[in-house]
Parts: structure tokens; sequence; C-alpha cells
């Protein structure tokens, strides 16, 4: 089935925070944000930007008639600085005016003074000076001290990998309007429409009651929406309580990249001991978490780093120890993977370090500690693994031994271009590391002209999700797609949502569906046994079997003249409901964070990728020839979606890996502020090709319909990239020293690639 967006997609009719109509005297608002990273706050004047045309007023955080706090896990950000900035781009005001032009100019014209305070930007700065956001955290499994002595091999080493711009093509916005008795109704682009009504009540000092979230669509979040929409929403909500006007803010690019989060960069130490026969013993790793100036999602983040610190590999002496670290940075926060590839990056470095010693190919060594069914995680969870299947399946299907051939022939032959190849598995739990957020909800109303009109939580952004949810009503009810509606998210219709993260919303939301739409069905099936097989069979005390098949009534396999609308005007008339709210969570998942030990994740996605690159050894660049990949969909509902999100993910990760470099100065100030300075994968840069097979199982599992999660895992796929190049330029430069640090970009190739050994 297509993705049900497809069509408003290419005709540009998609609605967007943008596209939503205007109402009268809508106002525009725009932020004046800190310009420096660390200060206090001596002055702020705002006469000369109050006097500027169309200006209506200027919010500060004395006009904040409830808390001025927003921080979703921790209470420690302001909505608006009161008396210190704490990173640079930190909203101070707000202003509010006719049109976003004349905000814009008269944020301009606003004059702070901020005594400067000092600026920490490096995480083990910060924890070295005690700036930690939470006590650190320690994964444990065996006993890594005595393990030690077991190991032939011991290696050890630093990583470091940076953070990333989500770049979600639709930038952050909100538009807020005032309802009857001090109500307000916020339009959001949010993957998170409870937090932003949560924080809005908490901010308002109204009740959640009074604020309703709509959220229709995003043009992308990628995490960056799942906490950090909450801002913008609140910053129209602040002014349409003062004002009683709509409120509208779109962000514009460069001030989105410059005051909101980003994928957390991470400085990393890691320690691997392995037997004589390549085996792993012991791993430990300790991990430095560039947080930001406020919590955020970070702890949470954090979290899902030392889960996934072991990748797709059984390790039977683990110890991981994770800090994070308080910076003058903007809080940085879910991106896709949300801490698993940074914590899947150091383990994939601390392979390819023995490798390289060991002078083998990394491939020995991942295949032959890869998890089997039963193994446990350092978190106590026993595995139902895939990863051999995926990867013995990967070595067959694509021939990785005429691969590497191949790369070490044309290495030969060829002087001034060089090949690489890596091979990347991937292990990624699924479920909110968080047991509590794991519910949803589904509201499914059948209407008496059979048309069906279903909310779930679930927020579409771009992912397919909706696609997903119509599917499994089409399914249950064995009713055309074209019947069946799916509504925007809203606060009001669906209470109390996890955010549409953790790539769970099709499983959670789609699930509640399912209830929901069995529940009807049920209904429906005890109208239909009284009403048209009684008629159809009347005498018979026994019902025959019947069925609903493609809006059919079926009696012993026999079509009747009874159809799914006839079916619901029936039950109508009998006065049987034809909506169904209904709950959802998954079995079986606890965890206690006290131990450390539990069954956080309903299963987890494997897969292996294989990537190949050439870099030109005179100038450094490179391209990504091919990643071929065997994935883990389970059973996929939708493969077009499904290969979509792989190879989205995919390009994503090599992103992350290879070219987009975020840069922040010694002073906290973003240097790579604008698409000018920051690059990301475009047509050109992207893989020549991707291939991705699946691995089908038909084993049971709680996705909806066995049909596995697959929003955030394929971006991991994306770490084999960096492998691949660091190979190609050993290639060239076999006594090059690089340090694991990603991204690769271009440049820190060509230095690699004439870098001579220290004397
Ligand atoms: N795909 C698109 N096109 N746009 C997005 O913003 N976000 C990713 C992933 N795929 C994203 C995407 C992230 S970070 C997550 S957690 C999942 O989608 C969320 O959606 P799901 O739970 O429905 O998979
Ligand atoms: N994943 C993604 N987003 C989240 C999570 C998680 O585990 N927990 C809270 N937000
Ligand atoms: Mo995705 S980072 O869980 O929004």
């Amino acid at each position: 089935m297509k993705n049900i967006d497809s069509y408003t997609h290419v005709r540009g009719e998609s609605v967007y925070l943008d596209d939503i109509p205007l109402v009268n005297g809508t106002l525009f608002a725009s932020v004046f944000d800190s310009p420096v990273a660390h200060g206090k706050i001596i002055s702020l004047n705002t006469d000369e930007a109050m006097s500027m045309p169309g200006v209506v007023r200027i919010f500060t955080a004395t006009d904040i008639p409830g808390e001025n706090q927003i921080g979703g896990i921790i209470p420690d950000e302001e909505l608006l600085a009161g008396t210190h900035v704490h990173f640079c781009g930190m909203p101070i005001a707000l202003v509010v005016a006719t049109s976003d032009k004349e905000a814009k100019a008269a944020v301009k014209k606003i004059k702070a003074v901020i005594e400067p305070l000092p600026i920490i930007t490096d995480p083990r700065e910060a924890k070295e000076k005690g700036e930690l956001i939470i006590p650190p955290r320690t994964f444990q499994l065996g006993d890594t001290t005595t393990a030690w002595n077991q190991c032939k091999h011991i290696f050890e080493g630093s990583t470091e990998t940076n953070g990333q711009e989500h770049l979600y093509i639709e930038t952050q916005g909100a538009y807020a309007l005032p309802q009857e008795n001090g109500a307000i109704r916020i339009y959001s682009s949010t993957q998170g429409p409870t937090a932003v009504q949560r924080t809005a009540a908490r901010v308002l000092s109204l009740s959640m009651n009074q604020i309703e979230v709509d959220t229709t669509r995003l043009g992308g979040g990628f995490g960056g929406k799942e906490d950090q929409a909450t801002t913008w929403g609140l910053m129209c909500a602040l002014a349409t309580y003062h004002l009683k006007k709509p409120v509208k803010y779109a962000l514009h690019r460069i001030e989105d990249m410059r005051m909101t989060g980003k994928r957390h960069p991470y400085s990393s130490d890691f320690k691997i001991g392995l037997d004589t026969d390549y085996k792993i013993i012991a791993y430990e790793a300790t991990f430095y978490q560039n947080a930001g100036a406020a919590a955020d999602l970070s702890p949470a983040v954090m979290e899902r780093t030392l889960f996934h610190c072991t990748n797709s590999y059984f390790i039977p002496n683990v110890k991981a120890t994770a800090y994070s670290c308080r910076t003058h940075l903007p809080p940085n926060t879910a991106f896709r993977g949300f801490g698993g590839p940074q914590g899947m990056f150091v383990i994939e470095a601390a392979i390819a370090k023995a490798a390289e010693q060991l002078q083998i190919y990394p491939l020995v060594i991942q295949q032959k500690n890869l998890l089997k069914t039963g193994d446990v995680f350092p978190y106590g969870q026993i595995a139902q693994s895939e990863a051999n299947e995926c990867w013995d399946k990967a070595i067959k299907l694509y021939d990785v031994k005429k691969l590497q051939q191949e790369v070490a022939d044309f290495n030969s032959a060829n002087k001034l271009y060089k090949r690489g190849i890596a091979l990347m598995p991937i292990c990624f739990g699924i479920s909110f590391t968080k047991t509590m957020m794991n519910q949803a909800r589904s509201l499914v109303h059948v209407y008496t002209d059979g048309s069906v009109g279903i909310s779930t939580g679930a927020v579409e952004m771009g992912q397919g999700v909706n696609t997903k949810i119509l599917q499994v009503a089409a399914k249950i009810f064995s009713i055309s797609p074209d019947k069946i509606k799916i509504n925007s998210t809203n606060t009001w219709r669906i209470a109390n949502t996890s955010p549409t993260a953790a790539s769970a919303a099709a499983d959670l939301n789609g699930k509640a569906t399912e209830i929901a739409c069995l529940k009807i069905l049920e209904r429906l099936k005890s109208v239909a046994a009284e009403e048209c097989i009684l008629s159809a069979d009347i005498g018979k005390t026994e019902i025959p079997p019947f069925e609903l098949k493609e809006e059919w009534v079926y009696i012993n396999g026999e079509k009747t003249d009874w159809n799914w609308n006839k079916l619901v005007m029936a039950a109508y008339i009998k006065r049987i409901s034809l909506s169904e709210l209904a709950h959802y969570t998954p079995p079986g998942i606890h965890y206690d964070a006290n131990k450390e030990k539990g069954h956080p994740f309903a299963y987890h996605v494997y897969g292996t990728a294989i990537t190949s690159v050439t870099i030109d050894c005179l100038r450094g660049i490179y391209e990504v020839d091919a990643v071929k990949v065997v994935h883990d969909f389970g059973s996929s509902m939708n493969t077009m979606i499904d290969i979509g999100q792989c190879e989205g993910g995919i390009v994503q990760g090599i992103g992350w890996m290879t070219m987009e470099e975020i840069v922040y100065d010694k002073e906290g100030k973003l240097r790579s502020n604008a698409l000018s300075t920051y690059k990301v994968p475009d047509i050109y840069s992207v893989p020549k090709e991707i291939t991705i097979n699946s691995l089908e199982t038909e084993k049971d599992n709680l996705a909806i319909f066995r049909s596995k999660a697959v929003g955030e895992p394929p971006l991991m796929y994306g770490i084999g990239a960096y492998f691949a190049l660091r190979n190609a330029v050993k290639a060239f430069n076999p006594a090059a020293v690089i340090p694991y640090d990603a991204p690769m970009t271009p440049e820190k190739v060509l230095m690699s690639l004439y870098q001579t050994p220290n004397p």
C-alpha cells in the first residue's frame, strides 16, 4: 500500500504549520536570544524595539504567570531567561508585532548588557568541575576487573562523535489561538503534543484541560521536536494568553539552527580484552555526554547509550559508565537513535582498533561475538537474537569475500584512488526506556455512512505512521482504505500521549487501534448474528460460520446481501456503539534503575550493513559506492514505507558520520549556523547504491502485525561508512594513526592520507 500522504505531498496540498489559514488579527512573534553563552543579565533595554513600527508588546520572564520552567525530566530550564543566560541562543525576550518582518526588525533593536561568566563547551572539563546533569550511571555484567586476566589481547582508546543538526525541512513553529473562557488552542509542529500541553499549563498557570494542542503533520522531526517544540508553542501561547490574539511563530532556519539543541556529542574511553580466539572477554567504556546547558532529554539519551554499549555483541564482562555533562551549549536533545548510535560507535571503534593491532579483518571479531538467542544483555534482558541470521545472510547474499577481494584488487591497481569496506551489525531496543511511557490510546469512530475516523497519539512526520494505522483498521474491519481517515493528533481527543518517538509509534498506537477496531467488530458481528444470519437461517440455534470479508458478510463461505454499510446502519438503529477508545500497553516490560537490570525492551531489531567507499587520494574527497543491507523487518506490513525508512536512516547516519560537522567556538557560538557552513548529504553524496534485503521471520514478536519498528535502527548502518573510510585511508597510508573522531570529513581524510607518524 502506498503512503497515504504521497498524493497531497506531491501536489503541495499537505497541511504543515505554515499552511494553516491565518485568523484575522494574527500577530507574529520573534525571540531575542542570548548573544553570549554564559552570563548575568545586568540590564535589558527594549525601549527602541517597542517604538518600532508594528510592535505590539515585548514579553520577558516577569510576564510569565505560572512557573518559568520548561524542563521535561528535570526542572532546570527557563522559557525566558530570568537573571542568567546559559547558552548562546537562550531566549531572553519575545517580541510580538503585526508582521513577521516587523517582529524580527524589532528584535535587532533590543539591547542587553550581560556580564560574562566562564564558559565550558567540553564535556570532560564539565565533568572535572562537577557539572553533571544527573549522577553517573553504570551498567555491569560479570566482573571486568578479574576478566582482564583471561584476556590475551587488551586495547584501549578514546573516541569522539560530534553532534548533528536535525535539519527537519519544516523548521520549528507554532500558532496559538485564544478560545472561550481563557482556553488556548496551539497548533504545534511537535512530536509531543502532550508535552506542549503540559508545559503550557505549567507556564501559564492553567489546567491541562484548557490547553488544546493540535498537530496535523510535521515536515520532519527526527527527535528535534520531541521536547524542543515546546518552547515555540509556549512562546505563542504566552503572547496569546496576555493579548487574547492569535500569535504565530515559525522560525527562520538560522534562528532554528542557533537556538535549538542537536544530537549529543560524546567523548568516550574504551578498553577491550580478547582471548586467543578473538572472543571479547571484557569491555569497559566511559561516556562523557555533552548535554548542553539544561537536562532536556539528556538523562534518557544517556541511558539509551548504556543500553546500546555492546551493540550486537555478547560480552560476558562489561562495565559501562556514563556522565551527562552540563556545558554552555544549547541543550542537546533526542535525535534518531537517541544515544544508541553514540554507544555503538565506541564498541565498533574498540573492535576496529583491536583488529588493526592484530592485523585481522574487524569482521573476524565482529562475527565471533554476535549475540545469540539466550545471551544476556548487560542490563539483564535475554536476547531473542537475529544477529547471526542477518549477518550470515548478508555475507552470503552479497558475497563479502568477493567484495573484499575486489577492494584489494582495486587498491593494488590504483595509486590515487583507494577503496575501503566495512561491516556494521546493529541491534536496537524497541520501547521507551522509561517503561511508563509505553502506552497509547486510539479513538475509532465508525460513521453511519460506513466511513471511519481514527485519532491516536501518533504524530505523522514523514515516517508513514498514519498509513500503518490506517492499514490496521482496514485489515481488522476488512474494508477499503478509502473509507478510513486518520485525523490530526489532538490532546482533546487523545489525552496523556507519549511523544511519537523511540520508533514505537506504529506499535503502540497501531495496537491500540487494533484493539479498538476489534471491539467494534465484535459488536458488529453480534449485530450480524442477530440480523443477517438469523434472517438467512431462521430456526437454527447455532450460529453458522460467518465472516466479514472485503466489506461483505459471508455465511458458510457464501456471500450474503449484507455489506459493511448495511451492518453499520443496522448497529446504529439497534443503538449499538460504533465508537471505541482503546488503550494499549506492551506486556512484560520492566526495569529497575537501582539494580540497572530488567527487561526494558519489547524486542530488538537487528541487521547488518556492508558499506564500501572510494576516496580520491589527491583531494581527500570520497564517494560511498554501496550500502548493502540485510535488515530484520520481522514481517513488514508496508515494504515501501519500511524501505524508505531504511534508506533515509542510512543517508542520515552517513551524514552524521562523514560530513555533518557542527562547530561551536570556545565562546560557545555556533559557527556552522547555516546551510552554507553545515553540509548535509545531497543527491551527489548519497550512496550510489543502497540495497536492502529483508530478514523475514515467522517468529512472534510484540510489533504491530509482527512488523518490527523501523524508524531509528537503520541510522546506525551509517556508522559503517566511517570505518570503511578509515580502511580506505589505511590502504593509502598504512602508517596513519587516525583518531576515532567522527565525522570523517574530507578534510580529515586528506590530513590522514598525508599524515606522517610522529618521530
Ligand atoms: N522519518 C521521517 N521521514 N521523518 C522523521 O522525522 N523521525 C525518526 C523516524 N523516521 C523521522 C523519520 C525518528 S527519530 C523516530 S523515533 C521515528 O521515525 C518515529 O516514528 P515511528 O515511531 O512511527 O517509527
Ligand atoms: N527513546 C526516544 N525518545 C524517548 C525515550 C526513548 O527511549 N525516552 C524518552 N523519550
Ligand atoms: Mo526519535 S529520536 O525517538 O524522536
